[in-house]
């Protein structure tokens, strides 16, 4: 089955599409990458949402709004992936969509928001979608993330040693193999909002984390940093732009007097890299495979690698899953479990009583014919 999968993470950068020829052999699913695209944002609609997400007030109409043109953007992207991916070819979408609020108090996720209708996914493509992968979760008293954590685990098993998958996106989460899965913290969200607002908007991220190359580390900043609760929290647990924002590192900021531009991105890169480290030693990794945006940048790849010493550092490129678009791979992986009426959670990872079918479908232009229901769920994900 050819699968679109759709991914927009905390980082509202862009909406990435990456298609795979899935089928189940045996106890094995097996995945061909068709490849990806990426359709960025354009400036209006990702200045309209960094305006609606929270601490930030809005209203229903602008939710309504932002529905229907994230919606719309998610449809482009699909679109666009079955053309020039699948020979329009393409079977089902599995569409993420964009996360907008994660409501979690006193340590427990009671509801979630990704936003992104998939009816203009349905309308522009034709094809079924599968949408709303998180509320199932929460319901079955789950963090309902993280969710690729299943497919991570299905990837990684029989690899030697304590594998860790490590995704760098505007957060940066773990799986380890014994399907301990995390949230560790920030990974790209503070230094891109350090970065926007030190250059007045013209740099969305550090390019290439060359101002952290060119910055020292503020010792008492970090400290000040590290002392957020957040990272001595018990796993599962989940987090996001909602704590980690412009807001946060301006009070974290203040009192500190005037500091350099490149010396807050080195010391919020460091932050990355030490709370990202902690969680990777917490769970006995003997190797850890990056993916996500955050891979592109060298500088945290580099402090990374000096905060891990004995632990190779890789990236998922390296064992075949391109790594800008794994998470976008793991939705079409997840969507396919749910068109086939698998569950796709891992209760070690989510924390929830019991593991779900996930989603919500809408159906395409031929109505809703779903393939036959797969005896049981595969254990291990072969890359072809
Ligand atoms: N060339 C680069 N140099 C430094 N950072 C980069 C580069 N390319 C991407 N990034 C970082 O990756 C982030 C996007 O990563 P992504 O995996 O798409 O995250 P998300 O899942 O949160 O959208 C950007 O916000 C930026 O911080
Ligand atoms: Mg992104």
């Amino acid at each position: 089955m050819r699968v679109i999968g759709l991914m927009s993470g905390t980082s509202y950068d862009a909406v990435d599409a990456a298609a795979a020829d899935l089928s189940l052999v045996g106890d094995s699913l097996v995945l061909r990458p068709l490849g990806m695209i990426s359709e960025r944002y354009d400036e209006e609609l990702r200045e309209a949402l960094a305006a609606a997400l929270p601490p930030a007030a809005t209203s229903l109409a602008q939710v309504c709004r932002l529905d229907t043109r994230i919606g719309q953007a998610f449809a482009a992207a699909a679109a666009r992936a079955n053309r020039e991916l699948c020979d329009e070819r393409a079977e089902l979408v599995a569409s993420h969509g964009q996360t907008v609020f994660h409501w979690v108090d006193g340590g427990r996720a009671h509801g979630t928001l990704q936003l992104g209708q998939p009816a203009w996914i349905a309308e522009a493509t034709g094809l079924p979608v599968v949408a709303d992968f998180r509320p199932r979760d929460i319901a079955a008293g789950g963090q309902g993330a993280p969710l690729v954590s299943l497919v991570d685990l299905l990837w990684l098993r029989g690899r030697p040693g304590t594998p860790v998958a490590l995704n760098l996106g505007g957060i940066a989460n773990l799986t380890a193999p014994d399907g301990t899965a995390f949230d560790t913290g920030p990974a790209c969200a503070l230094v891109d909002a350090a970065a926007r607002g030190f250059s007045g908007g013209r740099l969305a991220y550090d390019v290439d984390g060359a101002l952290a190359a060119a910055g020292t580390v503020h010792e008492p900043l970090l400290r000040r940093l590290l002392d957020e609760p957040y990272y001595a929290l018990p796993a599962p647990k989940t987090t996001g732009k909602e704590l980690f924002h412009l807001g946060y590192l301006q009070d974290a900021l203040a009192g500190f007097g005037w500091l350099t531009a490149e010396d807050v991105v080195a010391t919020l890169t460091r932050l990355t890299a030490r709370t990202v480290a902690d969680a990777v030693r917490s769970v006995g990794a003997t190797e850890v495979i990056a993916s996500g945006g955050g891979t592109r940048n060298p500088t945290l790849m580099g402090m990374l690698a000096a905060e891990l010493p004995g632990v190779p550092l890789r990236t998922s490129d390296e064992l075949g899953l391109p790594s800008q678009a794994k998470e976008a791979y793991a939705f079409a992986v997840l969507g396919f479990l749910t068109a086939h009426g698998l569950p796709a959670t891992e209760p070690t990872s989510t924390g929830a009583r019991r593991p779900s079918v996930l989603g919500s479908l809408t159906p395409g232009r031929g109505g809703l014919r779903l393939p036959p229901p797969a005896a049981r769920r595969p254990v291990r994900l072969v890359l072809e």
